[in-house]
């Protein structure tokens, strides 16, 4: 009897040990999981120093993995544009356009910006004003893709065009493309507006670009308070439980 007794004592007493390390361990999880998302928010914001604008920044293009000059160091300018809002970097570098088919950055194509004689600029996006991009370029002459590493010069950095301003005025074309578009009914006539038309989308194009990526941004913000918000409401009401049963 005596024996049984001492046996059922052991089992009792390892089950409450087993729940109060269960109760430790879910407070544990809890509190590194909020630990975890606050460490999140300056790693996500803290991508570049600079603030809102359009930059130009000087360029070194290297051959992959390397600081040596790649062979196709002149078929890219040295100075390049970085276009900032909120955090979000879009790159603009030209490259020489006779025999190149695409450029393709993280996977992803990289958008044609404008094309000027033999120069077409490239526009993609970069997490740092000092980060250094592998760039895959498709050259027809080579008839292959050669990777190329294009180290962005954080520190020549230079303002050359302030961002509040640009939204606004962009905006106030796409309420004019109607008004324009009435002298099209107008007959030949219409035929200098219908021209002027392509001009602005071009020109809108890069607006949106430019809202769409600091959604992303906008986004994170939002969602981080509201999921620490939840995760101090079940810290609390875990305490609060623990704090009743003993
Ligand atoms: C008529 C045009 C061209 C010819 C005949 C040519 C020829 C060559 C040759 C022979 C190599 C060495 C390949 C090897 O060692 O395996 C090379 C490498 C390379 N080429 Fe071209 N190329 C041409 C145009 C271009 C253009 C337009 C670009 C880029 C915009 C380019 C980018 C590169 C790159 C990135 C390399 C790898 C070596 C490095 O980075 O220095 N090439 N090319």
């Amino acid at each position: 009897m005596g024996q049984l007794i001492s046996k059922n004592k052991f089992k009792g007493g390892n089950s409450m040990s087993i729940l109060i390390k269960r109760k430790r361990f879910f407070i544990l999880s809890l509190l590194m999981a909020l630990v975890l998302m606050v460490s999140i928010i300056p790693t996500v914001q803290a991508a570049t120093t600079l603030a809102d604008g359009t930059y130009e920044i000087n360029v070194k293009v290297f051959k992959t993995g390397t600081t040596e000059d790649s062979l196709s160091k002149n078929s890219v300018t040295e100075k390049a544009k970085l276009i900032i809002s909120e955090g979000n970097i879009q790159a603009q570098v030209a490259f020489k356009n006779t025999s190149l088919q695409d450029i393709t950055v993280g996977g992803t194509l990289a958008t044609v910006v404008s094309t000027e004689g033999e120069w077409t600029t490239y526009q993609f996006t970069i997490s740092n004003e000092n980060e250094t991009v592998p760039v895959s370029v498709r050259v027809i002459a080579m008839g292959m893709v050669q990777v190329i590493d294009i180290a962005f010069q954080g520190s020549t950095a230079n303002l050359i065009q302030e961002p509040v301003n640009e939204t606004p005025i962009e905006e106030e074309p796409v309420n004019e493309t109607p008004v324009e578009e009435e002298p099209v009914n107008e007959t030949p006539v219409g035929e200098e507006p219908v021209n002027e038309t392509p001009v602005e989308e071009t020109t809108n194009t890069e607006g949106t670009e430019k809202v769409i990526s600091p959604k992303t941004a906008d986004d994170f913000n939002t969602l981080l308070p509201l999921s620490i918000l939840i995760s101090m409401i079940a810290l609390y009401s875990v305490v609060k439980r623990l704090k009743i049963q003993q």
